[in-house]
Parts: structure tokens; C-alpha cells; sequence
């Protein structure tokens, strides 16, 4: 076949992935590390001291030792005892450094090298952001510092020397305790750093650079004082409080609820301006992307704070959760992050309000893990292959991870989660081990068989949950039968079934809560919560004494992961919303309200028919506004609730999605709910305008619900909201009313208020690199006819920096995620637009190209015309010469 020859030419170039059942243990251990840096602004010179040690038995033929390296880091000296070594004696490429026949017995190995953080573009090693240098190691960066065996269950104890100008850096910081410093001829200073936790070397981490500082203190619950400092930028001193208040919540948090005390003397936190994701958990020395540091009520809104805060509380839970305890190789990821950011989200549950936390998070597994799993990089939350390890820093191992940990809690209860944690650690304190590990703690210290539970290790795919119900007057009976199934998934089709906890309660005709039996099962008195273990196809659940005819509240709290699809009828979802005493599920049926009515127009408005809309639920949503009038209003629930589904999550449900359709339905319900509700609205925007700004619950509260109201209100077109919302504006004293103004202004051409607001908006803040990213996205997302010119146009602006991930994900980001209808443009320009700047990217940072590219995974969910216009892109992209692996990974895996 004449193709065969071309395909096969490709395969061989073609990046190779590496699989979960090729996991070998190593042969040689790291037992100690001393690295020594010379930092400088041409060239940074690095010794790295090994005590190498082999793990197999003496005798027979010696094992090579492979050290991972990278083609940006140029070889200096390698020394075995003492002895320089023959370049006979190991074999360089660009993957790595391979000493072929090491000596027997232990042995130094010294490896001398030399990079160019200055150069470092991909921010993934030693690298400079405004001036200053930091590290990010995880997953794969050590191996762009130094040749090691980079990969985390390679344990070793770190000892690290850093040497630089005094002036330009006079902070020099690594991880564990300071145990020497001092200064040097020529103006430069040196300090060493000793951690004596062994780690494995994605934790290692280094910061030198001219840095202002705060610090406090937090004393254990067994007596150990640990100085708190946090290093930024000396002009953004003023910022920092929030994170320390944060920090130091966390802190206690972890020793109340898992009994978790911090083990150093010394904590660090620094903030960078360039930072390829959130933040980085380095033991005691964690770096962050600024954004999760900064603020100041002026400066950053409601929503800034909740993330620091849940993100300075992320990094510090890892300390045990990835640190003390973590992972043997990268298939297992989840082992920490999906742990880790199920104990953010309990930590900030308990700091704010539960039921609403809830639901933020799962609005955002909805939106965005759920496409993932339907789509070409569905992959289980315990990955089964890789080609770029970064490319699996996804929700799906994050906040699906997430899911599954907490469906732990919910079959096991509170107590049985927390004595499967104190076995987890008493098992692998000081280990690097796999999600099984955890789930054997998990069932060993309940005594409880998780067999059953272990697919949601190994499938992808959301699993659809059915749920019919019936009621026998005569026998007193409700009976539900469940039923479920996993979808086919990329290389994956025969799913099996999975142990689901399904929390339901009945409610009766007055709204309450039944008591409930189920039968075969002792009823617990009380007890108005009943959690199912559904694990087979289907499985009938019979409750006993239920007086009357209920209306079931199922999957309370979101207690499992799935699609739920249910007979509930219209009616039964009205009475939930004003009835069930669990605040997801009253949430969640508005959802399943709205979203039924938003589909179902979708349908009429891609046939050409006339939209109507349905009086219940324009009534059901004037009950919910109306909630905001009485005593003691749960505000930020109202707002929540008044939230439709988005044209994102819609487009996911309809094949083939027709993004102006979608729009223009949606447009349609708000439209006329704002009309209908406006007196209400009006009114609730009023009621909750405050004099001056607070940063309770209550105040922040009533900022969100004031904002959503002004937010329904603008789409009414009608100049005296928008000049209710200039004034808004111009007279703020906070960023969160601020922005939510100027976004009620920028979403429409021809609101008059529109450009004076965006241009007011940069003279005020143009001077502050996280305000404008604000300012960017802000544009990026508007659903302004043919607004990729504006997006290009921004591209030039001074604000812009393609070098700055987070420029980047906020205005090319903001593009793709914010606005169906630019993007997926009719013409194609949205896609061709983020065809040319992903290449762009690709050659300065190849994982922030593969996120972007992303945009384009969903592509065959859209209609023919516009498949062809996006594959086509990926095929452009594909073909280019020098891809990075990360974009050929995402790109190559949605063409298959
Ligand atoms: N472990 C970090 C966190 O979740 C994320 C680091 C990811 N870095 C990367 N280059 N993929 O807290
Ligand atoms: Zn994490």
C-alpha cells in the first residue's frame, strides 16, 4: 500500500507514551542529594551530589542507570567517587543520561550542568519571572535543572547551596531550614537549605530574587512554632494579608478535622507573576501564581478571595496529602490531587456556606469535567498511558478525583472516612504509593469490602444513573429502581458497574422530611437520609411505612458523580425547589427545570418556530428572587439559584450543537425572565446595595445577589439600567462591583456606556498586571457580534503578553471558553484564530498551547460545516513542524 510507508515514517517520530503496566520499581535508590547553584545571568552552573545506592542484590551483570535530562540543559562533569568519567562510560541523548555499568556497591555520583533560566520559556524548571528566579518541578521540570532519576518514587533528602549577586537576589530560599548563609567576594552571598523529609525531586524548589516579605506565626496543637512568611513583590506588600489569614486557617483546619499538624519550623509562600497553573506545593517553600496570592478589596473580588483561600489551604493539606505521603508514579496523580482538593473543598465548605459551595463545585465538574469525559481525552481518573504527563493535570483528576474521595465519606460516614486516613497514614507515612494503597486503608479500617468500588479507578466516562419510582398506597410502599451504565470511551467500551452511594430522602405532601425504612434494614429512628449502595445493573430499593405518596429528593448533596436522569415530573421539581431540606437538590431541580425548558427551545428555535416561554417557570423563579425579602435570606443560595444553565453546558446536550441556536434560546429565557421579574429585581438590587464595603458572609452575600440581579437586568437593553450600571462604576469601592458593572456594560455594541467604561477601566488599572487580565478576559468573552477582531486587536495591546500564561488563558482562554457564538463563528474566524496563536504559543510554552488547544477537542459535537473547519484546524496544527509534545498529545488523541 503506498500510504503505509508515510504512516509508518510518522509513528516512528511520533512522541511514544508511556503505560501504568510498564511501572517498574527502580533499581537504584537516591538516598542523599546535595545540589550546589551557581546562579548568573548568562549561565546558571549546577553540582548535583548523589549517594546512590542499588536496590538489587549484589552479584551478576551490572544494572545501567538511566537520569532523565532535557535537550535545554547542556552536560559540564560527571564523576563516579571522585573519579571523572570516561565519555565511554555513559551515553547521552536528549532524553537523558544512561550510566551504563555503575559500580556494585554504593557510590557519589556527581553530575555537573549548565542552564539558562533566563532562556526558559516554558516556566517548567529554573526559570526567571520579573527578574526574579524561581523553580516548578512538578511533574517533569527537575529533569530541565539537573539529570536525576525524575519520577516521584525516587525519595532522597535534599541539601541545597545557592550562590548569587547580593544585590539583584538578596533572597535565596529552598526547601526545609536555613542552616548556613553568609557573604561572598565579588558581591555575592551564598545561603544552604537541609530538608530532612525525604522527597521525591517534583518537590524540590528554589527562589532567589529582590523580594518584600510578611510574616506571622502559628503554634501547633503540640506546641511547635512555626514562623509564617510570605514573599512578594515589595509594592504588592499590601496584598498579602488575605493569604496569611488563609494560611494560618488552614493550618488549624487540618489538626481540628484530620488531626494534621505541620512538621518544619519554617513555612514559605512566594508569589510570581509567571506561573503555568495555579500554585505548587515544594515542601515548605510554596510558590504561586500571584493571581492566588494578591488582594485587596479594591484590587480583587469576592470570587479572588474564595480562591486564595482555597488554594493556600490546597497547597499547605498537601504537606501530608502528596508530601509525607506520595505518589509512585504519575499514573497515580489522583492519590494526592484528587484527595487534596476533596480537603480544599471540605475546608472552605466549613469556612463559608456548605450548601452553596456545593454547588459551585459541582456546576463546575458539570461544565467542565463532564465534556472532558464524553470527549476524545476521556481517560479514567487513574490514567492508563501518557504521552506528556502535564496534559493530565485535568478536572477529571482533580475534581472527578475529588468525587470519588468524598464517595468514601458519603458510604463510609464521617468517622469511618477519618479512621481510613488515620490507617493511610499510618500505613505510608514517608512512602510513595498507589490510589489501591488508599483504597485498601479506606476498606481495612471499616472492615468494609470496596471491591466493587474500584472501577471508578480504571473508567472513564460519566456514568448515567436512571431512577424510576413507584408508590403502593395499599402495601405503603415507594420502590425505586435504579439502573446504570457507563458510555463507551476512547479505547475503552465494556464498562463495568460501579458502586455509587445514592443519597435520597422522601418528602412529604407538606414539605417535610419522612423518617425512612428501607426494607430489610433496622430503621434508624430519625434517620431522613438514606444512602444506597447501588453497585449492580439495576437494583430495586424498597421503602417501608411511607404514609402517603412522596415526591423523592434523589442524589442528595450530589452524592455521586452521574447523569441522573429521573421520573420526576415538572410539578415534583416546584415542590423541591421550595421544599427539599437539602440545598443541592433544591438547587439542582431549578437546574433540571430550567435546563428541560431551555432544551426544548432549542429544539423549536432550530426549527425556525416561534419561542414561548413556560409561565411556571417564570413564576418558580419569582418565588426564588422573592426569597431574598424574608429574615435571614440564604442571598448567596438565591443567586445561585437564579443562575440558568450555560450555553456551554447546554451545547454538551445537543446533537449536533448549533452554537446560535443555543444562544438565541438562551438569550430568549433570560430576556423574558428579566422583563417578567424586572419590578423584583429592580427592587432585590436596591434592597442589597450597601453604603460601604464589608467582607463578611452577609456582605458578600448581598454583593453577589445585588450583582446577578444587575447582571439579568442589563440584558433589558434599556439605557436607564445601563446608566444605572455606569454609576455602578464609576462610584465602586471594590473590584467585585466594579467589574460586575463594567461586565453588565461591555456585553452589548450598542450600549453608549460601553467603551468610556472599558477605557476608564485601563486608565484606573493598567499599571496592575492582575487587573488587567481581568480586563481582558472581560472582552474576550463578550458575546459582541464578530468579537475575534476585537480579540486580535487586544492581542497587540500593551496589556497583552503571549509570554504570560495567564494573559494568555484569560484572553485566549476567555475567547474560547466564554463566548459559543465567537468562537464557533459561522466563518470560521474564531477557530482560525486560535489555530495561528496556539502555534505562536507552542514555540515559547508548549503546556499552556496544549490547554488552549483544547478549544478544539469537542469538535464533533458541532455541525458538518463546522467539524470540517475545526479538524482541519487540527490537522494544520498537527502537521506543523517542531510541535511540542503536549499539543501533539491533545491534538493527535481528538483527530483519532
Ligand atoms: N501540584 C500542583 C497542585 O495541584 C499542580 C502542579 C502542576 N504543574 C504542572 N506543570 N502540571 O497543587
Ligand atoms: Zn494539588
Amino acid at each position: 500500500m503506498a500510504s503505509s510507508a508515510a504512516t509508518a515514517e510518522k509513528v516512528a517520530e511520533a512522541p511514544k507514551p508511556i503505560y501504568l503496566k510498564d511501572y517498574t520499581a527502580p533499581d537504584y535508590r537516591f538516598a542523599k542529594v546535595v545540589l550546589d547553584f551557581e546562579l548568573g545571568e548568562e549561565v546558571t552552573v549546577v553540582g548535583n551530589t548523589i549517594s546512590v545506592e542499588p536496590t538489587f542484590a549484589a552479584g551478576g551483570d551490572p544494572r545501567p542507570l538511566f537520569l532523565n535530562g532535557d535537550p535545554t540543559v547542556e552536560l559540564a562533569g560527571v564523576e563516579v567517587n571522585g573519579t571523572a568519567l570516561d565519555a565511554s562510560a555513559y551515553v547521552l541523548t536528549k532524553k537523558g543520561l544512561t550510566i551504563t555499568a555503575p559500580p556494585a556497591a554504593p557510590f557519589e555520583l556527581k553530575i555537573t550542568t549548565k542552564i539558562k533560566p533566563q532562556e526558559n520559556t516554558e516556566l517548567e524548571g529554573l526559570y526567571k519571572s520579573s527578574g526574579n528566579f524561581c523553580t516548578q518541578c512538578e511533574a517533569e521540570g527537575f529533569r530541565r535543572i539537573t539529570f536525576y532519576q525524575d519520577r516521584p518514587d525516587v525519595m532522597s533528602e535534599f541539601t541545597t547551596r545557592i550562590t548569587a549577586d547580593k544585590a539583584k537576589y538578596p533572597v535565596l530560599l529552598s526547601n526545609g531550614n536555613l542552616v548556613d548563609s553568609g557573604d561572598l567576594d565579588g558581591g555575592k552571598h551564598f545561603t544552604v537549605w537541609e530538608d530532612p523529609f525525604p522527597k521525591p525531586a517534583y518537590l524540590f524548589a528554589l527562589v532567589a530574587g529582590d523580594l518584600g516579605m510578611i510574616e506571622d506565626k502559628f503554634t501547633t496543637k503540640s506546641g511547635r512554632e512555626v514562623a509564617l512568611r510570605i514573599y512578594v513583590e515589595e509594592h504588592n506588600l499590601d496584598k498579602a494579608d488575605w493569604a496569611m489569614v488563609s494560611l494560618i486557617k488552614s493550618m488549624k483546619w487540618d489538626e481540628d478535622v484530620f488531626g494534621l499538624e505541620y512538621d518544619l519550623d519554617l513555612f514559605n509562600i512566594v508569589a510570581v507573576d509567571d506561573f503555568n497553573m495555579g500554585a505548587m506545593e515544594n515542601k515548605s517553600l510554596n510558590i504561586f501564581n500571584s493571581r492566588l496570592v494578591l488582594a485587596t478589596p479594591q484590587t480583587a473580588t469576592d470570587m479572588d478571595y474564595s480562591a486564595i483561600e482555597g488554594v493556600v489551604a490546597h497547597e499547605y493539606f498537601h504537606n501530608w496529602t502528596g508530601n509525607r505521603v506520595t505518589c509512585r508514579d504519575w499514573f497515580q496523580l489522583s492519590l494526592k490531587e484528587g484527595l487534596t482538593v476533596y480537603r480544599d473543598q471540605e475546608f472552605s465548605a466549613d469556612m463559608n456556606s456548605r450548601g452553596v459551595k456545593r454547588i459551585g463545585d459541582v456546576a463546575r465538574l458539570r461544565m467542565a469535567q463532564f465534556p472532558q469525559d464524553a470527549g476524545p481525552m476521556a481517560h479514567p481518573i487513574r490514567p492508563e498511558s501518557y504521552i506528556k504527563m502535564d496534559n493530565f493535570y485535568t478536572v477529571t483528576v482533580y475534581e472527578k478525583g475529588a468525587e470519588v474521595v468524598r464517595m468514601y465519606e458519603t458510604l463510609l460516614g464521617k468517622d469511618g472516612f477519618r479512621k481510613g486516613m488515620d490507617l493511610y497514614f499510618e500505613r505510608h507515612d514517608g512512602q510513595a504509593v498507589t490510589c489501591d494503597d488508599f483504597l485498601a486503608a479506606m476498606a481495612d479500617a471499616n472492615g468494609a469490602d470496596l471491591t466493587a468500588f474500584k472501577p471508578w479507578y480504571s473508567q472513564a466516562g460519566t456514568p448515567k444513573l436512571d431512577v424510576t419510582t413507584e408508590y403502593d398506597a395499599a402495601a405503603k410502599t415507594f420502590t425505586m429502581t435504579c439502573t446504570q451504565s457507563t458510555p463507551t470511551t476512547p479505547g475503552q467500551s465494556d464498562k463495568k458497574p460501579v458502586l455509587m452511594p445514592i443519597a435520597v430522602g422522601l418528602l412529604a405532601s407538606d414539605g417535610s422530611d419522612m423518617e425512612l425504612t428501607l426494607e430489610g434494614e433496622a430503621g434508624a429512628a430519625g434517620e431522613t437520609t438514606k444512602v444506597l449502595r447501588f453497585s449492580e445493573a439495576s437494583q430495586t430499593f424498597v421503602f417501608t411505612d411511607v404514609a402517603e405518596k412522596p415526591v423523592p429528593s434523589i442524589l442528595r448533596n450530589f452524592s455521586a458523580p452521574v447523569r441522573l436522569s429521573t421520573d420526576l415530573t415538572q410539578e415534583d421539581l416546584i415542590f423541591l425547589m421550595a421544599n427539599d431540606s437539602d440545598q443541592f437538590n433544591r438547587w439542582e431541580a431549578g437546574q433540571t427545570l430550567t435546563r428541560a425548558l431551555l432544551l426544548d427551545l432549542v429544539e423549536k428555535a432550530g426549527k425556525g418556530e416561534e419561542l414561548v416561554m413556560d409561565q411556571a417557570i417564570v413564576d418558580a423563579m419569582r418565588n426564588i428572587v422573592n426569597l431574598a425579602k424574608e429574615k435571614g435570606a440564604d442571598k448567596a443560595f438565591i443567586a445561585r439559584a437564579m443562575a440558568l444553565p450555560s450555553e456551554g453546558e447546554l451545547s454538551e446536550m445537543v446533537v449536533p450543537a448549533d452554537p446560535d441556536v443555543i444562544h438565541a434560546a438562551r438569550d430568549f429565557v433570560v430576556k423574558t425572565l428579566a422583563k417578567e421579574l424586572k419590578e423584583e429585581l429592580l427592587w432585590t438590587m436596591r434592597d442589597n446595595t450597601s453604603e460601604k464595603y464589608e467582607r463578611d458572609g452577609e456582605s458578600r452575600a448581598a454583593r453577589t445577589l445585588k450583582n446577578t440581579c444587575l447582571a439579568l437586568l442589563s440584558y433589558l437593553e434599556d439605557p436607564e439600567i445601563d446608566a444605572e450600571a455606569f454609576r455602578r462604576f464609576k462610584t465602586a469601592d471594590n473590584m467585585t462591583d466594579q467589574i460586575s458593572a463594567l461586565s453588565a456594560l461591555s456585553g452589548r455594541a450598542d450600549c453608549v456606556e460601553r467603551e468610556e467604561a472599558i477605557d476608564a477601566f485601563y486608565e484606573q488599572w493598567k499599571h496592575d498586571p492582575l487587573i488587567m487580565n481581568k480586563w481582558l478576559g472581560l472582552q474576550a468573552g463578550a458575546s459582541l457580534p464578530n468579537n475575534v477582531e476585537n480579540v486580535k486587536r487586544l492581542v497587540d495591546h500593551p496589556a497583552f503578553d503571549i509570554k504570560n500564561p495567564n494573559k494568555v488563558y484569560s484572553l485566549v482562554g476567555g475567547f474560547v471558553g466564554g463566548t459559543p457564538i465567537n468562537f464557533h463563528a459561522a466563518d470560521g474566524s474564531g477557530y482560525e484564530f486560535l489555530g495561528d496563536i496556539v502555534l505562536k504559543i507552542d514555540k515559547l510554552n508548549g503546556g499552556v498551547a496544549a490547554r488552549m488547544v483544547g478549544g478544539f477537542t469537542r469538535w464533533r459535537k458541532y455541525d458538518e460545516k463546522r467539524q470540517e473547519m475545526m479538524k482541519a484546524q487540527l490537522e494544520r496544527i498537527v502537521k506543523t513542524e517542531g510541535l511540542s509534545e503536549n499539543v501533539f498529545e491533545i491534538v493527535s488523541k481528538s483527530l483519532e
